[in-house]
């Protein structure tokens, strides 16, 4: 994996920034910190990619197993639980039509008409279900799982052939799942959501549908070299370098952009890493900071007919990540010859598409809006690893400069406790208050 950085030490508002000179003083503290573990108790995910030899084998043959007897895997859960399985899934399966080695559906919604359609079409039967939840008590996915509990009942089939419990040992869920003979894997406590694909909640996923999950895992374990180094190498320390300035000098967005269909999905996963773990309201020190760089998810070329005439001319409070594959697994040369169009004859779509990937890093360059592009060969499982948990290390890297804690999400849990509350869980009585306060104070208009 590369970094191109050149625009961005070509930009004007970094005032000749050469990366060879970020501190390696502070980097060190920084990197120490975080492998040395002294800022936080939720840094698991930095080992979890060391599993055992046999502990891989074992997940694989039980993999072999469930596709011998399924037909379909439904991966039920929300938020981190859900979305590095659901961008593995579209790297590999979705964007390319190939076929997983078992039909897998990723289900992170509770829309009724997306969910409960989709089950209406399976036959549950050959259908093994994965309830993945750390916590083991998220309303939308023990909702989920409770829909397919009951439909499974109906239709009088035993559920522990059908339901795989991925969670956090000794929870209520955990011990629901050991009382009904449910398979169960483990999440360690240490890892939390966002920052969990490489542990059961991805891996036994992708094993299941036919990924290679050793080499997922060493490019993971590249990534993680790197990312203990203590110069401008460093790829992920040099990418939250350069987002931490320009986060200080305005740059309060980042718009995320493959210009890759298979890798679209990468913008999800990296949106939720850099909002939720970076979008805080304290520091460290307990001060009010409201801190934060807001993720844009963007695909090229597509959204350059949609959205880049605002990045061009619109406010300059964007820095651009761009992400960028060099193979291809599929080409094609274009020589039909539409006479209005001969430009268009005798060259690779790829051509095309790498044309218009460096028009638009030149195009916002020439402006002085910065940007800097990932590149990485091809799209295999160890690039994959190494993508995602560079993407990991770069967010870890980025919450300390901004000295906040990139591990916990109190933004979020107010909303699961509001929910609880509207749904009548016990207690929760101010919440009750507000919400009833809320709901008299609605306001319609329209037609
Ligand atoms: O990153 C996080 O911690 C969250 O996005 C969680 O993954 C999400 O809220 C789901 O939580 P759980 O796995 O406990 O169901």
């Amino acid at each position: 994996m590369k970094l191109e950085v050149s625009k961005i030490e070509s930009c004007s508002v970094f005032k000749n920034f050469k990366i060879e000179k970020i501190s390696k003083v502070q980097q060190k503290k920084i990197v120490n910190n975080i492998f040395l573990k002294k800022i936080s108790d939720m840094l698991g995910w930095l080992d979890v990619i060391d599993v055992r030899e046999e502990n891989l084998n074992n997940i694989e043959k039980f993999a072999c197993q469930i596709r011998k007897k399924y037909k379909n895997f439904v991966v039920l859960g929300i938020g981190g639980s859900a979305l590095g399985v659901k961008t593995l899934k579209h790297a590999f399966f979705d964007s390319i039509h190939k076929k997983e080695k078992i039909k897998t559906f990723v289900c992170d919604n509770i829309d009724s008409d997306g969910f409960i359609s989709l089950l209406d079409a399976l036959d549950l039967k050959k259908t093994i279900f994965n309830v993945i939840t750390k916590s083991g008590s998220t309303s939308e996915t023990l909702a989920q799982m409770s829909v397919v509990l009951k439909l499974l009942s109906d239709k009088k089939i035993k559920a522990d052939k059908h339901i795989i419990v991925t969670t956090t040992k000794d929870n209520d869920l955990y011990q629901f799942a050991i009382k009904n003979n449910f398979k169960v894997f483990d999440i360690p406590k240490d890892v939390g959501g966002r920052f969990s694909v490489f542990s059961n909640v991805g891996i036994v996923p992708c094993a299941i549908m036919g990924l290679n999950i050793k080499e997922l895992l060493s490019g993971a374990k590249m990534a993680r070299e790197n990312a203990k180094k203590y110069d401008y190498t460093n790829i992920s320390y040099t990418s939250a370098y350069i987002n931490y300035k320009a986060l200080e000098k305005g740059f309060t967005n980042l718009v995320f952009m493959p210009y890759s269909d298979r890798l679209m999905l990468v913008s999800d996963y990296f949106a939720q890493l850099w909002a939720e773990s970076l979008g805080k309201k304290f520091n460290r020190s307990g001060e009010e900071i409201f801190s934060g760089q807001t993720p844009i998810k963007a695909l090229g070329v597509t959204d350059q007919h949609s959205q880049l005439q605002l990045y061009t001319e619109g406010p300059r409070d964007k820095i651009f990540m761009f992400l960028k594959v060099q193979e291809k697994i599929f080409d094609f040369t274009l020589d039909y010859d539409i006479p209005f169009m001969k430009k268009l004859n005798n060259i690779e779509l790829s051509t095309l598409l790498n044309s218009e990937f460096f028009a638009t890093r030149l195009s916002l360059s020439s402006l002085d809006i910065p940007n800097y592009s990932i590149i990485i060969d091809k799209i295999d499982e160890k690039n994959m690893g190494s993508l995602l948990f560079y993407l990991q290390m770069t967010t870890a890297f980025m919450g300390e400069m901004m000295e906040i804690d990139a591990y916990n999400q109190n933004g979020v849990e107010q909303s699961k406790v509001y929910t609880k509350a509207s749904l009548g869980f016990e207690g929760l009585n101010e919440q009750k208050r507000l919400i009833e306060d809320f709901r008299k104070t609605q306001k319609l208009i329209g037609y």
